[in-house]
């Protein structure tokens, strides 16, 4: 594990990009480091560069996946293969780098999903986005903070928001299973990225309000080794580098 001192500290970008690089150049060093390390892996539009940048270096043969282990923090429930997270992670990530398929996780395939991941250690460090209400993968508002991975409904909000990920007129899925809120608390690190002015006050909400399963991120205050990676400045913010 890397050597992180941390308490809500935050690693502020000038841009996506720089968002981008500094996660990204964060996991690289990790598999450096670690190179049999567990990574919880999110989707959304949110990793879409830093993963870009992962791939571009994988492809490079400049990071060593084959030992590393991922494992998608959800997935939807009755979804066609190519909108499915499985698919995402493949399209955005796997297909560049040398991670064997044994060694790709998701919650759909798996009756014990934290039990998968506890077999191989634990999770060293998960990623997780925002959603508009406060979700972390899909623990929509009103999760309990000791939930592990769970079947969940998907609010109204979360499905509209995630819309634009579907061709015009294809349902989106109700349904989603998920890592839970305890699953993700127990990763050693945390590193909460958001970007753009629609995440400024779900950000500013879940890190400075108080905490509880109203909006399930604020649950991440609690983490001692929690990095907040975002491109906008926000109170309590400074200037902050990932540990490498
Ligand atoms: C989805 C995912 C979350 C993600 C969130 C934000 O609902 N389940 O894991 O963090 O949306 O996504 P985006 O980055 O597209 O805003």
């Amino acid at each position: 594990m890397l050597t992180v001192s941390t308490q809500g500290v935050n690693a502020l970008a000038d841009s996506y990009d720089a968002l981008s690089l500094k996660v990204a150049s964060y996991i690289k060093n990790q598999l450096k480091v670690k190179p049999d390390s567990c990574l919880g892996l999110p989707t959304g539009a949110t990793p879409v560069g830093f993963y870009q940048y992962l791939a571009k270096w994988s492809k490079n043969g400049e990071i060593d996946w084959s030992r590393a282990k991922c494992f998608a923090l959800d997935e939807y429930l009755d979804v066609d293969l190519e909108e499915s997270f499985e698919y995402y992670l493949e399209h955005n990530l796997y297909q560049y780098t040398n991670l064997p398929d044994e060694h790709k996780f998701n919650p759909k395939d798996s009756s014990d999903y934290d039990q998968i991941i506890a077999s191989f250690g634990g999770l060293d460090v998960t990623i997780v986005g925002i959603g508009r209400n406060g979700h972390i993968a899909f623990n929509e508002p009103g999760t309990d903070k000791e939930t592990r991975t769970h079947f969940v409904p998907l609010t109204e909000s979360t499905r509209s928001a995630n819309a634009k990920f579907f061709h015009d007129g294809e349902p989106v899925p109700k349904q989603a299973v998920t890592m839970g809120i305890r699953t993700i608390l127990d990763s050693r690190v945390i590193v909460l990225i958001a970007n753009g002015e629609s995440k400024q006050e779900i950000i500013k909400e879940a890190l400075s309000g108080p905490i509880g399963s109203h909006l399930p991120a604020s649950y991440l205050q609690e983490h001692p080794h929690l990095f907040v990676a975002t491109d906008f400045q926000f109170s309590g913010a400074q200037k902050f580098e990932l540990p490498t």
